[in-house]
């Protein structure tokens, strides 16, 4: 069976007190925390920067997963790096040059990925497969957290487990696959089946009064 990976959304979190939440989520039995940034540019809303990912920072060992929803990227990519990110992912159509966004992520000794809109292809992947560790599959349009689920995200997540599995089998290696929005406990296996590894939820974890329950719930899904 697949590593499960689940990364609450901190977009959905309480902003007065972010490295208690961060702390907590952790403790409820999450794995990565995903931290969602965004400029009112490439999407209409606005959340955190660097400083906010460095003040966190200290909160857990976990693995800091950012989700730049900006345009443009590069500039940001070394100040992610040095605030502490581990994963750093972009939106292909944001960046001018992906190869070189890419390049750059991995120089700053981050893991980097690309991130698939629901009216994107993932024809994006065809020549750098060599630089991504993962592929996040959006299933909702970004910008807001709370949004339903869009049901053919699910047909994109497969057809990009088969991508993965094709490259990963001919060059090794290891390429995690995220699906982003709307996931909850009820459609979490779903995903699942369709070939992701890693889940990220925002209002699903921080909207409930009981972390620990809701993941040990999405554990359990993922365990049928
Ligand atoms: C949306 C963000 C998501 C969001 C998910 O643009 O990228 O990470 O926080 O929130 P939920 O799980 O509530 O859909
Ligand atoms: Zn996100």
């Amino acid at each position: 069976m697949r590593d499960f990976r689940i990364a609450p959304s901190l977009l959905s979190a309480d902003f007065a007190c972010l490295g208690q939440e961060v702390r907590d989520v952790i403790a409820a039995g999450a794995d990565i925390i995903h931290f969602d940034v965004m400029d009112n540019h490439y999407v209409p809303n606005l959340t955190v920067g660097p400083l906010v990912c460095e003040a966190i920072r200290p909160h857990t060992q976990a693995p800091i997963d950012v989700h730049l929803m900006v345009k443009p990227v590069d500039s940001l990519v070394p100040m992610f790096a040095k605030a502490g990110a581990d994963i750093i992912t972009f939106h292909p159509e944001a960046s001018e040059h992906i190869d070189r966004t890419l390049g750059l992520i991995k120089e700053s000794g981050c893991k980097a990925g690309l991130v698939f809109n629901p009216g994107t292809s993932l024809s994006y992947l065809d020549h750098v497969m060599d630089k991504i560790d993962m592929v996040l599959i959006m299933s909702v349009n970004p910008g807001f957290g709370g949004q339903s689920f869009i049901p053919h995200a699910l047909e994109k997540v497969r057809a990009a487990r088969q991508r993965i599995d094709e490259y990963t089998a001919k060059h090794g290696g290891e390429i995690w696959l995220e699906v982003d929005g709307g996931i909850k406990v009820d459609n979490i296996a779903a995903v699942a089946a369709a070939g992701a590894d890693t889940f990220v939820a925002g209002s699903a974890i921080y909207g409930q009064p009981d972390y620990q329950a809701v993941i040990a719930a999405m554990r359990a899904e993922l365990a049928k």
